[in-house]
């Protein structure tokens, strides 16, 4: 048989995935099963954004510009502007999903061999992404005590070497919910001007900003255009994963024109996605008042019931729909899998993800998992109930 190849080989397979099939096998024994595992929201996606593609009227499903039609771009640089970046639409470049737009920033920036810095934990696939590209992944440790917040940047200068080409950041932040600040931002600026360095800046979760707190992106910062790319999807933001829509956005006319290259080897986006697209970018303020309100009460109620179980401990985090919690438990990887093969409460499991999974650093995160707060209010606190009860009998307790 031909042999799999080497990048194949190493290809890491999803840590928030694996446990599907347990998952599986638990309901089909009849378990009720809690998702606390996966970004995937219950909230439904805005009305106008479905409406728009109910009753389009087309004879061809063509192809559309590689870099996506021109009345999408302009309808997302309005977007944009309103949240004071500054941009064109000759500034952005359509993909499906973020992460395509992460695959072409990648390919476009950096080479075989080339170093990206990355504070962890982190979004698991940034790891597939690097892989196909050969890009060694340098992982730098953030802390659940202080919210996970940005490792003091002479951690960053430590890790710097010849190759090092990138920082790449996501706030609000999978999985930890850390919003950075506009210092924290302002200070990886400096080291990025410092060392002449890209700084990826992915904002998957940007409207999700709780307790009245701001969102800073890099764009909002002087001095940096040629050094920022953003990447983007609307999967998170009007919930729409399965529209697989996403972009890419940078003032670097070379970083442009190059990630353009990638984009027309791919041909285009979606036609039928970029129209519904366009509608959502007039989804009306009430929508995400009433979406942030709805995960704040769900953070509210995980992280107060977490804290109050024995030995179990997080931080509120500032944005996002994540939490990542402290367990007493001896390895995470072991306790998840054993919520789903081995335990019940009156007929119910919880199904969560490892926080191991989210970490490069051997090692690292053992002791800790990421729950995704997509169930409404009622099911969250049954789902609790479940862990706290698990948590008493687990044999791996710590
Ligand atoms: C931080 C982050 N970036 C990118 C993505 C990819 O999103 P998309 O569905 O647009 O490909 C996700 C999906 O969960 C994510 O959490």
């Amino acid at each position: 048989m031909p042999e799999i190849s080497k990048k194949g080989q190493r290809m890491p397979a999803s840590p928030i995935r694996k446990l599907t099939p347990f998952a599986d096998k638990a309901k089909q024994e009849g378990k009720k099963v809690y998702h606390l595992n996966i970004g995937q929201p219950d909230i439904e996606t805005p009305e106008g954004m479905l409406n728009a593609i109910k009753n389009i009227d087309f004879n061809i499903w063509a192809y559309t510009p590689s870099e996506g039609t021109l009345s999408y771009r302009e309808k997302l640089a309005e977007y944009y502007n309103k949240l004071g970046y500054d941009i064109t639409p000759q500034d952005i470049i359509v993909t499906a999903g973020g992460s395509e737009a992460i695959t072409i920033a990648l390919m476009t920036c950096l080479d075989e061999g080339d170093e990206i810095i990355i504070p962890e934990p982190f979004y698991a696939n940034y790891n597939g992404f690097a892989n196909q590209g050969g890009i060694v992944v340098k992982p730098i440790l953030s802390y659940i005590e202080n919210g996970f917040a940005l490792p003091p940047i002479s951690e960053f200068e430590k890790l710097i070497t010849e190759k090092t080409k990138a920082i790449f950041i996501c706030s609000p932040n999978n999985p930890t919910g850390y919003l950075y600040t506009r210092e924290e931002l302002e200070a990886l600026k400096e080291i990025c001007l410092k060392y002449d360095l890209y700084l990826f800046s992915d904002e998957a979760y940007r409207e999700f900003c709780y307790d009245g707190r701001t969102f800073t992106s890099p764009m909002h910062l002087e001095g940096i255009d040629d050094n920022v790319i953003v990447l983007d999807t609307v999967s998170k933001r009007y919930s729409a994963c399965g529209a697989r829509l996403g972009c890419l956005i940078t003032k670097n006319k070379s970083v442009w024109a190059t990630a353009l290259k990638f984009a027309q080897a791919r041909l285009s986006p979606g036609m039928v996605e970029q129209i519904a697209g366009e509608a959502a970018v007039d989804t009306p303020d009430s929508y995400f008042e009433a979406v942030n309100a709805e995960y704040t009460a769900r953070r509210d109620t995980l992280v107060n019931a977490l804290n109050k179980m024995d030995g179990v401990y997080c931080t509120s985090p500032g944005g996002a729909f994540y939490i990542v919690a402290r367990l007493p438990i001896d390895d995470a990887d072991k306790f998840c899998q054993w919520l789903l093969e081995s335990f019940t409460y009156q007929n119910q499991t919880v199904m969560l993800a490892p926080a191991t999974g989210f970490y490069s650093t051997q090692g690292a995160g053992l002791n800790e998992v990421r729950l995704a707060y997509v169930l409404n209010v009622d099911d969250l606190k049954k789902a609790i109930q479940v862990l706290e009860e698990a948590l008493k009998v687990y044999p791996g307790r710590a």
